[in-house]
């Protein structure tokens, strides 16, 4: 179950619903989001690729589970919050999601109106980590000149011309943001965590509704530091990092962690 669908390694592109998909979000994936079935007690992150999302997962995972660090350092990221829109094993993801146990953690990319409809009817948390475009489009770049499954740029101008040339991100951010105020949405800054990563942490564990004591923040966002994240084989994926045939200390999914 470890071995990653190597042989889908395609970079073509499809469209479904006017939205461009990377091969590893298959038509029957997305079809699939019609009828997933989201549970009351899931906690949904949504992000547009390379706003935060991993760094947020792992924040959830330890709030959620009580700051049981010997249980995040056994699975991994991937498996503990699979993206429902992938297919990259035998089994797709949702079909993953669908075995796991509450509370889920459930990161997605998907804009808003591709998304499970059961989320108006259940209403689960809904987490949102919006990031400066500047950042995203730089940490896009290099992220997939080193993802077998993603198109390689020709060049970094090429991929800003793309990036800026289209609406995807406005359309992913906005109908979050006028959503913000909603009572099972949150609405988080990639900067805010950056500038005071304990400050955005208590806010998550209040929404969540799962006060933590000053000893457990302390603790939780020592591993979340971006220091600590990036030594962890877990947190930067060491497995995908293989299979991709990169060095883990260079993986794109704890890389720089700056602010530009
Ligand atoms: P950079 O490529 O700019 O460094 P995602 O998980 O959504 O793919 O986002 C990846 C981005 O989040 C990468 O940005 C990565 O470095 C950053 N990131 C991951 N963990 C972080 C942490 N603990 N602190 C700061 N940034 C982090």
């Amino acid at each position: 179950d470890d071995m990653y669908a190597k042989e889908m390694y395609v970079q073509a592109k499809h469209f479904y619903q006017d939205v461009a998909f990377p091969s590893i979000c298959p038509h029957t994936s997305l079809e699939a989001m019609k009828t997933f079935e989201v549970r009351e007690d899931d906690v949904f992150i949504v992000t547009f690729p390379k706003s935060g999302a991993t760094w947020t997962t792992e924040i959830l995972s330890l709030i959620l589970n009580g700051g049981d660090f010997q249980a995040v350092s056994r699975v991994r990221i991937e498996d503990r919050a699979p993206y429902p829109e992938f297919h990259l094993k035998p089994k797709p993801n949702y079909e993953q999601a669908a075995e796991m146990a509450s509370p889920r953690i459930i990161p997605t990319h998907l804009p808003m109106h591709i998304l499970p409809p059961q989320l108006d009817e259940k209403k689960p948390k809904v987490i949102y980590v919006a990031r400066n475009p500047k950042d995203i489009v730089a940490s896009i770049y290099y992220h997939h000149s080193k993802d077998i499954f993603l198109e390689t740029y020709e060049s970094w101008e090429h991929c800003l011309e793309e990036f800026i040339g289209n609406d995807k991100l406005a359309n992913h951010v906005i109908p979050w943001w006028n959503k913000r105020r909603e009572s099972n949405v949150l609405f988080l800054k990639y900067e805010d965590m950056n500038k005071n990563l304990k400050s955005q942490i208590r806010k998550i564990s209040s929404f969540l509704g799962r006060p933590l004591s000053d000893e457990l923040l302390d603790k939780i966002s020592e591993h979340c530091s971006f220091k600590k994240m990036k030594e962890n084989p877990i947190t930067v994926r060491e497995n995908v990092c293989k299979l991709w045939g990169i060095d883990p200390s260079e993986s794109p999914f704890v890389r720089n962690g700056i602010v530009i």
